[in-house]
């Protein structure tokens, strides 16, 4: 059993599922179905919470929309890791002054990392009268409870109190979409890089059972999903909290054994915590994606030592060699922060420099966001923004010219691909994804959604690949 993970019993997520028959009880409307809207910001973890929300809600008995007027639920779940992401969130909450106006009786819902702080909580119920309910990421197992004692006592409720988290199992789950799903296998963060609020926001590290995620996997390929995303905000330290011997190189074998034609992909990585079994277990597990997203944040010593990262560039150069040893074609993406306090140009420098000697398939590059409460929100930074979007714009342009000359290396050959969708133009109409998880258009049939076919690449891009199907 858990030795430090606080889990909901199973008692109680059915009596939240039972809270929602009231619910439906409550809200039933004899004239038309009553339809809620879910706005999700930030991560896949936020993504896969959603999913919980609309599961609760479909249990309610809500339909789902996209248009905010004709929803009489709007749920938005926030994001706090940038001002960015928080600025986007207010502006659209604070948009919803005119729907609620024109429907009084539209019920208004904020939930997610932005509400978990005390600040942000303050915020929205001093000036954001519309606001119903207020919920951090802890209490979302009890969504149906907390909704309810709005349509009871007519009042305003706010549950975001500070706490480390849990794990409960049994919440019901809409999922997105039929070939791609999201599977959280832990929650929380022990890593308090400087920069950053999530440790603040989602509390301490928590592993599900092993049990519990296989089973859910063995339910997903029985459903016909062929793309499992794992997820954690640093997977490598999977398990650390339970007392099973199972870490997450074990995990990844587990789901490999599964039967049936599926990828297993994951996400994120922390360098300090990926090991040489790690390595070797992807190379070994025939259904794990040849793709590791492994973010570097910066490629300078100490701007890594500042940021509480603990590794340095050498070390994190020689664990990709050894991944690379074990997988020559394995696809490797990252994070980058510019701009963090005090960053010069030589210590930026010393970040291009990495990124040309790893050559990463593809770039996700940030300008740092002061966070209240953690450490680098009080550390001298004496650089303007001018300065900052200047070595952005560099990053950029390194990190586009790298992404295009590692796509051109694709032209004329023939990948396996995921056909995952469609993007709604004539010329190439379906998307679908290589192994490592880079993009390729095709046109094709619709048909092939959610199959694995083979395609020749005949073009491509910084952003994408693009492809013929073998058979034209
Ligand atoms: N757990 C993941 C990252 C989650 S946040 C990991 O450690 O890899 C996703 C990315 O946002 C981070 O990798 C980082 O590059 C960026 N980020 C986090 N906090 C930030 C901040 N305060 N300002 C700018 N970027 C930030
Ligand atoms: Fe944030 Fe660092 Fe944790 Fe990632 S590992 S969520 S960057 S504290
Ligand atoms: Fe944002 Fe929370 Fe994810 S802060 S990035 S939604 S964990």
């Amino acid at each position: 059993m858990a030795k430090s993970t606080k889990t909901i019993d199973s008692t109680e997520i059915r009596r939240q599922i039972e809270l929602c028959g009231k619910l439906r009880e409550k809200l039933r409307s004899d004239e038309r179905r009553l339809l809620a809207m879910v706005d999700t910001y930030g991560c896949q973890q936020n993504e896969a919470d959603s999913e919980k929300i609309r599961g609760y809600l479909a249990e309610m008995g809500f339909g789902f929309t996209q248009d905010e007027f004709s929803a009489d639920i709007i749920v938005v779940n926030t994001c706090a890791v940038r001002e960015h992401a928080e600025m986007r969130v207010l502006g659209n909450v604070g948009a919803l002054n005119h729907t609620k106006k024109a429907r009084p009786d539209q019920i208004i819902c904020v939930c997610g990392c932005m509400v978990q702080q005390e600040h942000m909580a303050r915020k929205i119920k001093m000036s954001y009268p519309i606001v119903d309910l207020v919920f951090g990421p802890h209490e979302l197992w009890r969504f149906p409870e907390l909704l309810l004692e709005v349509l009871v006592r007519h009042k305003r409720v706010f549950a975001t109190e500070k706490d480390d988290g849990s794990v409960a199992e049994g919440i019901p789950l809409r999922r997105d979409g039929k070939v791609k799903a999201w599977l959280s296998i832990m929650y929380g963060c022990n890593n308090f890089c400087s920069y950053c609020i999530v440790p603040y926001v989602r509390g301490r590290e928590r592993s599900r059972q092993p049990e519990d995620i296989v089973r859910e996997a063995e339910q997903l390929v029985a459903e016909g999903y062929k793309d499992i995303t794992l997820l954690g905000q640093n997977v490598n330290s999977y398990g650390k909290d339970l007392d099973r011997g199972v870490d997450f190189a074990d995990l990844l074998r587990m789901i490999d054994a599964i039967p049936g034609d599926f990828l297993i992909r994951f996400m994120t990585s922390h360098p300090k915590d990926a090991t040489e079994k790690l390595f070797k277990t992807m190379a070994e597990c025939e259904k794990c994606a040849r793709h590791l997203h492994l973010p570097v944040q910066s490629g300078n010593d100490r701007i890594l030592k500042v940021m509480n990262r603990n590794y340095d560039s050498a070390t994190y150069i020689k664990k990709l060699e050894l991944a690379r040893s074990y997988m020559p074609d394995l696809v490797v993406t990252t994070d980058i922060i510019v701009g963090f306090p005090g960053e010069t140009d030589e210590e930026f420098n010393d970040t291009l420099k990495l990124c040309e000697k790893v050559r990463f398939d593809a770039m996700f590059t940030f300008i740092y966001s002061k966070r209240v409460g953690t450490p680098a929100a009080s550390m001298p930074d004496p650089y303007t923004r001018e300065e900052k979007q200047a070595h952005f714009d560099a990053l950029t342009e390194t990190a586009n010219r790298i992404s295009g000359e590692k796509h051109r290396e694709y032209e004329g050959k023939t990948v396996r691909v995921l056909v995952d969708g469609e993007t709604g133009r004539d010329e190439y109409n379906l998307s679908s994804r290589t192994n490592g998880g880079r993009l390729v258009h095709l046109k094709g049939d619709p048909s092939l959604i959610g199959q694995f076919i083979k395609v020749r690449i005949t073009a491509s891009n910084t952003w994408a690949l693009y492809g013929e199907t073998e058979n034209g």
